[in-house]
């Protein structure tokens, strides 16, 4: 079968795209390889966004696909209700090793979905049956954070912080943080994390008062916010929000869908910060991006409490036909020892001093008024144009596509998080382009 490389465009429903400005200017990539993307003309364009967040060890992993080829040869699908495959259970016990947590807090047990928006309604059930367990049944409400992005399904909505995500749409019992972003204080942070706002997690006492600790499940938050445009957290607010939860019974799940497998330059965020939640939510570089799939982490704490009762009953009722597929599972174990053989988990802390000084050199172009790096992430902030927020960012954006590189925009804010195999050279080739259409963009 040979493919057009300017399909028809009607039919496909882009997610999260504007459907009608994209088909009429589209963006077509056709190919992968390393840090570069090819488009469907052939042109090279260097990913600075590890796809979406994904792709950590690279594209076009040959050990990847071979694993995905073999485990579809073999066993291509098996049940997951009250059936079993090895593959799933060597990969969750893989997991488990490197899983944040030490002894009693370590989170050795993994509930796989099939993404991470599934991972995260799957905490918050997880984190709701286990109030329930322990006899604590009116714990049903659950708290996110402004500007908080956790997928799109009901539970993610509700607890997410984004207006544009939730308006339309009814929600689960929630409320929020505010969020830490302020840029009169903290704009330009560099060697470290914000100085100013570890106060704010005092907001979950805020909440507590409001609404009786009695109702509250669990607070949920990405320790770097990602999708809402990298806002790292303050120093000490993580470590104050989890002894603040712990003294009123609240979960701490921390939503490591961005952050997990090395992007901070340690495995998970909670090992980077060195704060311990009960949970944590992973999809994304799981599988490298490769395949679907996602998994929740729990400490034996949570996971025992569920495991009372009469041993023929189910004690969870949850989960997905793909939870634990097998092609998935293949993929993520290659994933894993590739993370594993390369250093990959940890390499983001080698690069992250070069990054930062390379990010920071555009701190004196026109129009932007802040930039923010941790590991291999970068957050860099425009004015906008008048009231058409968003508009400059979206205007470098295609510029730098047009240039040979992409780069993710939210609003006025440019994401960066290149695969964790790019090197030197690459990161500085990435930060002319990008300066180039700061500078071209009015
Ligand atoms: C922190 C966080 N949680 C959840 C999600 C949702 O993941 P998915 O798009 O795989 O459902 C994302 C996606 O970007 C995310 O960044």
């Amino acid at each position: 079968m040979t493919r057009a490389n300017t399909p028809n465009l009607e039919n496909y429903w882009m997610p999260f795209t504007a459907n009608r400005q994209f088909k009429a200017r589209p963006r077509l990539l056709a190919a992968a390889e390393g840090v570069f993307y090819r488009d469907v003309d052939g042109n090279r364009i260097l990913d600075g966004t590890s796809g979406l967040w994904c792709v950590n060890a690279g594209h076009g992993r040959r050990e990847i696909s071979r694993a995905v080829e073999q485990q579809l040869n073999t066993l291509d699908f098996a049940p997951s209700f009250q059936m079993g495959h090895p593959v799933a259970f060597e990969f969750a016990e893989k997991l488990a090793e490197i899983a944040p947590g030490e002894g009693d807090s370590k989170l050795k047990h993994v509930f796989y979905t099939g993404s991470g928006s599934e991972s995260v309604d799957t905490a918050l059930k997880i984190a709701i049956a286990y109030q329930r367990a322990i006899g604590q049944g009116t714990r049903t409400r659950v708290i996110g954070r402004e500007r908080g992005y956790h997928g799109v399904g009901f539970g993610g909505i509700s607890v997410g912080g984004l207006v544009n995500n939730r308006r339309v749409f009814p929600q689960i019992p929630s409320d929020h943080l505010r969020h830490t972003h302020n840029l009169a204080r903290n704009a330009f942070t560099k060697g470290g994390l914000p100085e100013h706002g570890a106060e704010l997690a005092d907001d979950l006492e805020r909440l507590v008062g409001l609404h009786g600790a009695e109702t509250i499940a669990a607070v949920i938050v990405e320790p770097v916010a990602g999708s809402t445009g990298v806002l790292l957290p303050p120093e000490g607010y993580l470590e104050r929000l989890k002894t603040i939860a712990e003294k009123h019974g609240i979960l701490v799940v921390f939503d490591e869908v961005i952050s997990g497998f090395g992007r901070l330059g340690a495995p998970f965020a909670a090992d980077y910060f060195g704060v311990t939640p009960d949970m944590i939510t992973t999809a994304k570089g799981l599988t490298n991006g490769v395949v679907p799939m996602g998994a929740v982490f729990t400490n034996s704490r949570i996971h025992d409490a569920l495991m009372q009762g009469p041993e023929d009953q189910i004690e969870l009722f949850h989960g997905y036909t793909y939870s634990g597929h097998p092609v998935a599972c293949a993929a993520g174990l290659a994933t894993l020892s590739i993370y594993l053989k390369e250093g990959l988990l940890t390499r983001a802390a080698e690069l992250a001093s070069h990054w930062e000084t390379a990010v920071h050199s555009l701190k004196d172009r026109t129009n932007v008024i802040d930039i923010r790096t941790i590991g291999l992430v970068a957050g860099i902030e425009l004015g906008s144009r008048g009231s058409a927020v968003g508009a400059r960012a979206y205007d470098v954006f295609v510029d730098c596509f047009k240039r040979g590189l992409l780069i993710r925009v939210t609003g006025e804010i440019i994401a960066l998080s290149p695969p964790l195999t790019i090197e030197k050279g690459q990161i500085d080739d990435l930060i002319l382009i990008l300066a180039d259409a700061l500078d071209r963009v009015d």
